[in-house]
């Protein structure tokens, strides 16, 4: 193609039609493989639980209905895209409900923390209460006493947030639902075995998520 021969400014500029060929198909590649990379399809990060242990759940009635509680969590966010990064644009927040109710809420990223490609990060969650106020009524607590009657207790986690992929202008909720059935354990006692949960993730109605 790059053909030598006659004299040497043709040489110059057969080399120089050579370099500009080379560089454009750089140029070429550079922006194909961009459009691949931050264009194409992303994977929505993932959420578990590696590990709980509940110390203590125990309803207290007066002077009001509540929950007291020693409650640790593990929990993970996944972020399995190669390529691209996110960033939260909200706090990343957990909801613990028992029978519906919700009766606690913790903080687990600040807004604007990052997540680098394929990078995990575990959050390690811990609450506790003397008794905090739920408003589980009759039927709730009634269910806390068929569970209490168990030892095992069904505590669901709502992660809610809001993030955004690098180079992306959407904004993309996470809304995963984790589903927790926690065995009491004394402190101290041998540790329960946990097995760990993927939360679920609602599919979001933006393609651009
Ligand atoms: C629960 O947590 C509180 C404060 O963090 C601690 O004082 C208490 O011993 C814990 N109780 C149980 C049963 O784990
Ligand atoms: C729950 O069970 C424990 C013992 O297993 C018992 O001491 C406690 O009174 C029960 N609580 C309720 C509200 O039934």
């Amino acid at each position: 193609m790059c053909g030598c021969c006659d004299g040497f400014w043709d040489k110059v500029k057969d080399w120089l039609i050579c370099l500009a060929i080379v560089i454009g198909l750089i140029i070429v590649t550079g922006v194909v493989l961009i459009i691949v990379i931050f264009g194409g399809p992303l994977r929505h990060v993932k959420i578990s639980v590696e590990d709980a242990s509940l110390t203590r759940f125990a309803l207290v009635t007066t002077p009001t209905t509540a929950l007291a509680y020693n409650l640790t969590l593990a929990l993970t966010v996944r972020n399995p895209n190669w390529a691209i990064g996110i960033k939260h644009n909200k706090p990343l927040e957990a909801a613990y409900s028992f029978d519906g109710q919700p009766f606690e809420r913790v903080q687990v990223a600040d807004k604007g923390e990052k997540l680098g490609p394929r990078k995990t990060v575990v959050y390690h969650l811990a609450s506790s209460s003397e008794g905090r106020g739920v408003a589980l009524g009759n039927a709730g607590e009634a269910e806390f006493r068929k569970e209490n009657a168990t030892g095992v207790f069904q505590v669901e986690v709502a992660v809610t947030g809001k993030f955004k992929y690098t180079l992306r202008k959407t904004k993309c909720k996470i809304e995963a639902t984790c589903p927790l059935k926690l065995q009491l354990a004394a402190p101290g006692a041998a540790s329960v075995v946990f097995q760990k949960v993927d939360c679920e993730l609602a599919k979001s109605d933006d393609k651009y998520c």
